[in-house]
């Protein structure tokens, strides 16, 4: 789709941090179908910087402002915690991107949905992974594989320090430290709260499966649907965690996720196996814009075997995305990634975390060390990811 000819989508970006830079701002800034309209961030520094780069002129440190502003179509949401942000911007009548998660429980996933289907707006999860052309690919031969007999997903990502010399990113020290921390220990009391009081010590996996995770849950429900139910679920530490999933016709998913392995690759893959091929899909670094996906399929070939690999498309999954939401604003195509999946993911989450063991809350809860804001480990920075 081209925009020329057409008004650009005039877009508020809220939460101006790194997925913002270094992937939400150059495709704004670059497709015709939109125009950077207005930009809200908790950080003067980061909105002086920024404005500078991009030209934008409308800067807040409080997003009710730009919700309110009429010279804004729609916005992006990128902090760190969403769902008050999109309840607003749907109130508002704002079209809606939302980084995932979508928010940080289901109770207050609900609403949200519900809201968007009532009001005229187009609001999208931000899965960028569902509008992989591999993906499409592979759901593609899937329809033809005969016996489905196993699901795999496995993501134990791997070194989130090497692309910093890939982009320019600015980072405002300005924000206080007690507002952001004031803000996770409150979003940790609400996930709490969700989890109940077994499992309230398992805050730190969950955030593992919202963050990281909520790829690979995407993933899965994108290519194979939602299992029936959580069958066992393990977590090793505060960042690592396996879990069995029943598929229908007792098909058994095993899903393991982890950070702060050093890899110097990137490790998350599927695989399914059927009756007589195996198809795995093989994902690269988010982070680096064009690299791409690898669709491996192994199957007979005669009485002997063959493995082909293929690097599907080298478009930016980010951009496939922005252009599906600018499809949707305009008529032109019907939401790929609505909130409602957003909910699933947090149903599923919330459903393996309570197939584990009871963890009640600790006294004195220490932060993981992959959630550390000092000297990052090299397996994840912010675990924003
Ligand atoms: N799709 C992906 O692959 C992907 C990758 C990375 C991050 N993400 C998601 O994007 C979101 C942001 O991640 P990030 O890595 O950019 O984090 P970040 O910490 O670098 O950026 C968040 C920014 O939001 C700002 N902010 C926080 N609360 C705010 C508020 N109330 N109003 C205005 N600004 C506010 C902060 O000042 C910060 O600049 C996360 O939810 C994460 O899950 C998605």
């Amino acid at each position: 789709m081209s925009g020329r000819g057409e008004a650009p989508i005039r877009v508020g970006v809220i939460g101006c941090g790194q997925i913002a830079q270094l992937m939400h701002l150059p495709l704004l800034h670059e497709l015709d179908e939109f125009a950077i309209a207005g930009l809200c961030d908790l950080s003067p520094t980061t909105l002086a910087y920024l404005g500078e780069r991009y030209g934008v002129a409308t800067r807040t440190t409080d997003y009710r402002e730009l919700l309110a502003d009429d010279g804004i179509d729609a916005v992006v949401v990128c902090t760190y915690d969403h769902a008050p942000v999109v309840a607003a911007a749907i109130a508002a009548g704002k079209h809606v991107l939302v980084e995932k998660p979508l928010a940080f429980t289901a109770a207050e996933a609900r609403p949200l949905v519900a809201a968007a289907r009532e009001a005229d707006v187009v609001a999208l999860v931000g899965y960028m992974k569902l509008y992989d052309p591999a993906l499409e690919r592979f759901v593609e031969r899937l329809a033809t594989l005969r016996g489905l007999r196993a699901i795999q997903v496995h993501d134990f990502a791997g070194r989130f320090d090497r692309y910093g010399d890939l982009y320019t990113e600015f980072r405002g020290d300005d924000v206080p430290a007690d507002v952001l921390s004031a803000g996770r220990r409150d979003a940790a009391g609400r996930i709490a709260d969700a989890l109940g009081p077994d499992r309230a010590g398992y805050g730190e996996l969950y955030l593992l499966l919202l963050m990281l995770g909520s790829h690979d849950l995407a993933v899965l429900r994108g290519t194979l649907g939602s299992p029936e139910r959580v069958r066992f679920a393990l977590g090793r530490g505060d960042d690592q965690l396996l879990a069995l999933l029943d598929y229908p016709g007792g098909v058994p998913c095993v899903l393991e996720i982890g950070v702060g392995t050093s890899y110097e690759w990137w490790d998350e893959w599927l695989s399914v196996h059927g009756e007589d091929a195996e198809l795995r899909l093989e994902f690269p670094n988010p982070y680096i814009r064009h690299a791409p996906t690898l669709l491996r399929v192994r199957e007979a070939d005669g009485a002997s075997a063959s493995e082909r690999v293929t690097p599907v498309s080298n478009a930016s999954l980010f951009r496939l995305e922005w252009l599906h939401f600018a499809g949707c604003i305009r008529g032109e195509a019907t939401p790929r990634t609505p909130l409602a999946g957003g909910l699933a993911d947090l149903e599923l989450a919330e459903a393996i975390i309570a197939a584990m063991d009871p963890r009640p809350a600790r006294l004195e809860p220490e932060p993981a060390p992959w959630r550390s804001s000092s000297p990052a480990r090299p397996g994840c920075s912010a675990a924003t990811c």
